[in-house]
């Protein structure tokens, strides 16, 4: 049997994210059926970053499969406080357990700890990279609340550049039909080049805007985002990009009666609390969404993935990718693994081009 990792969601098929989102419903409308599901499987949650959401709704989702969880959320409690490379800590810890989720600041460490664990593992956000499971929920929540998946206009706005449930949710809908996108952002915080390369090779019609409310009529999702403040190099930059773009009640009442606001949570002031009472803001419901999303990711990924009996890694010399997150930065004995794209070496950790 194969390990199925998940660390885009392009690692599976649609065919069985359709299947996915399915099992994701079935078990919502009838919870007990799957209450023993994953009995006698362990899960290990490593969070070298925080987290409430994800880490809680992947806790929540195995115990109420049967299944039982061990883990880390604060780095300083494991032995990477003492300097122990992520290979290290991968390899340990997939030997106790049957599938890791990882969630890091550093960018393309989740692959890199698939070339070391024998169990299969979830990328559960990967610096400013990628957030499939959270993208997972979001389809979710789109699927049930709002009965497809294509032929949607999306607003996306605030971080765009460091937003990783921003890149992987246009990987995810770039590709389906009718589907229309608007970055509603400032200047410095616009997609990065290589998910507007994503856009242009799948044909998917996109706009920027500086303004939220003129754009507001034309959205049928709107996809609120917060401010990365762990991502900017300075307070004082992040300060001059904080507070920008404001949902209120009075853009709402420019919005189609159908709209369906979103955003993956936490919320700084991005969205005013008058608009949580608002029928269409479905924020709070999609975090649930996540955690039966999460139970149906589980159990998929257990009932088709064995685990590795040897763990054999590629030699290599290590690349020293030009993107400073890059995990292959901090972890130096890492092979290199490169793809090439429109005649450009791309880094495969990180999708960032290496410059030669
Ligand atoms: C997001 C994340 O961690 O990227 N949160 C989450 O997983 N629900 C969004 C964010 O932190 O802004």
């Amino acid at each position: 049997m194969e390990v199925q990792n998940l660390i885009d969601l392009s690692d599976i098929t649609r065919e069985e994210l359709k299947e996915i989102i399915d099992l994701a419903g079935k078990i919502k409308a009838n919870p007990k059926d799957y209450m023993h599901a994953c009995d006698g499987k362990l899960m290990a949650t490593l969070f070298y970053e925080p987290s409430t959401r994800t880490q809680m709704s992947f806790q929540s989702a195995m115990l109420r499969l049967g299944g039982q969880v061990i883990g880390f959320d604060n780095p300083q409690n494991a032995s990477v406080s003492k300097g122990e490379t992520v290979a290290d800590t991968v390899r340990v810890v997939s030997g106790y357990t049957d599938v890791v989720v990882m969630r890091t600041p550093v960018e393309g460490a989740p692959l890199a700890a698939t070339l070391y664990s024998k169990a299969p593992v979830i990328n559960a956000g990967d610096g400013g990279h990628l957030h499939p499971t959270q993208t997972l929920t979001d389809l979710t929540t789109l699927t049930y609340e709002k009965g497809r998946l294509d032929h949607l206009t999306i607003g996306l706005c605030g971080d765009m550049k460091n937003g990783r449930t921003v890149h992987s949710l246009i990987r995810a809908l770039a590709p389906l039909e009718g589907n229309r996108f608007i970055f509603i952002s400032t200047e410095e915080l616009q997609l990065p080049q290589y998910a507007l390369d994503f856009l242009d090779e799948h044909h998917c019609e996109y706009a920027f805007a500086s303004d939220l409310e003129s754009v507001m009529p034309e959205l049928d999702v709107l996809y609120m985002t917060r401010i990365q403040r762990e991502r900017f190099a300075s307070l004082e930059q992040y300060e001059a990009q904080k507070g920008v773009f404001v949902l209120d009640a009075a853009k709402m009442a420019k919005g189609k009666e159908d709209l369906l606001v979103l955003h993956p949570l936490p919320r700084v002031d991005e969205i005013t609390t008058d608009v949580d009472k608002d029928k269409r803001a479905g924020y709070f419901k999609q975090t649930e969404y996540g955690m039966y999303a999460r139970m149906a990711l589980i159990l998929t990924v257990l009932n088709k993935s064995g685990k590795k009996e040897e763990i054999e890694v590629p030699d290599g010399v290590n690349c020293h990718c030009h993107n400073s997150r890059c995990v292959t930065n901090a972890e130096t004995y890492l092979p290199q693994l490169t793809y090439a794209k429109e005649g450009k070496t791309v880094c495969t950790y990180c999708d960032s081009p290496i410059e030669e």
